[in-house]
């Protein structure tokens, strides 16, 4: 049998939140930070409507979509690419800029993809240290050599919930070098509520060397679909339209994602009520006694002293599905992502029963 490229065998593979649990009639499901609230209705018949056309291929520049975006959010369509969610983006650009020899650098608990697609391309994966569990950018910086070529921060991050403010990353960028490419990984970006924080629009606007990820997968509830996009500088754009796919994005969800947009009444109801549930959730955590991390996302992660394994166990035999975080150096803390008000008031009570 012949033997893969060298360092794919060390890859472990990610492995998703679970979404099912045996012998439980009614799971909740807070272990991979979807949705509360799930997609918006147009974004569903959108689904439906578009079915008598699956014979033919997608448009393979994501044109409606791109241009949905930049109404959006304000920015320049000509300067956004499309991906089956923010993963294949991730993986396109590790494809288009780092092979043998060179060094892809990430913070300590930063998402899990920016190592596996680096091993992935033969690329050596660097992780900076943190400091309370919060990216430390002078690490960063001290941890970039002569071989990096990408700089990957999740802001806000997954798993910890952390975020750097808009002066800080400003600032860090302008420590790097300009052959190294920043890519800001915003998937959380429009569940954050700190004054100071800026998903990265502003630095792609002034620099050439920088990427600002976004996904459908979380505030859009859209995560089935796998519908994510990169906006970067004309250089970074024209690189990535030629390492993806020619129809990287499928007609359904270019579809489901133009709807998606045009809801933004669904979009502030889950905005709202995540900036409700969480700081609540927070408070009733800390009130029995156990410790969180400040979050900018829809999910907390929570400090149990001691490994998970009894608390997640209790939690599944009440049908709830946190995420252990093991794999991201943090075997004391389980993720738990913010539901909706029923299950949320399930969570606590088995909290409560648990700390009891
Ligand atoms: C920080 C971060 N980036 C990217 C992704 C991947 O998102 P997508 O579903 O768009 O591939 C996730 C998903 O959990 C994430 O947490």
């Amino acid at each position: 049998m012949l033997s893969p490229k060298s360092g794919i065998l060390s890859i472990k593979p990610y492995v998703g939140g679970e979404s099912q649990l045996a012998d439980v009639d009614r799971v909740i499901r807070l272990a991979a930070n979807e949705s509360a609230l799930g997609p918006s209705p147009l974004a569903m018949a959108a689904c439906k409507d578009i079915a008598p056309l699956l014979h033919r291929y997608p448009d393979g520049g994501s044109d409606e979509l791109r241009k949905g975006l930049a109404d959006t959010f304000g920015v320049d369509a000509a300067k956004i690419v499309c991906g089956a969610g923010s993963d294949e983006l991730i993986s396109l650009l590790v494809k288009a800029y780092a092979g043998e020899g060179d060094e892809l650098l990430y913070s300590q608990h930063g998402f899990l993809m920016y190592k596996i697609s680096a091993m992935a391309c033969g690329a050596t994966p660097v992780a900076a240290p943190e400091s309370n569990l919060r990216t430390d950018c002078q690490a960063m910086l001290d941890h970039v050599t002569d071989k990096t070529k990408l700089v990957f921060l999740a802001n806000p991050n997954n798993p910890t919930g952390s975020y750097i403010s808009q002066k800080e990353l400003e600032d860090f960028h302008s420590r790097l070098p300009n052959d190294v490419i920043l890519v800001i990984d915003a998937a959380y970006a429009e569940y954050a509520t700190a004054s100071d924080y800026e998903p990265g629009i502003e630095l792609v606007n002034k620099a050439d060397n920088v990427v600002m990820l976004r996904t459908f997968s979380k505030v859009f509830g859209l995560a089935a679909m796998r519908l994510g996009w990169a906006y970067s500088s004309p250089e970074i754009t024209d690189i990535l339209n030629r390492v993806r796919g020619p129809f990287n994005v499928s007609a359904v969800s270019q579809a489901v994602g133009i709807a998606a947009l045009k809801d933004k009444e669904h979009l502030d109801k889950t905005i709202s009520l995540n900036s409700r549930l969480l700081p609540e959730f927070v408070d009733f955590v800390n009130s029995i006694g156990l410790k969180t991390e400040p979050s900018q996302g829809n999910f907390v992660i929570i400090d149990f002293s001691e490994p998970t394994e009894k608390a997640d166990a209790f939690l599944r035999s009440k049908g709830i599905l946190a995420r252990g975080v093991a794999a991201y150096g943090l075997p004391n803390h389980l993720r738990v992502g913010i539901g909706d008000e029923e299950e949320m008031e399930i969570v606590k009570a088995a909290f409560k029963e648990f700390v009891s």
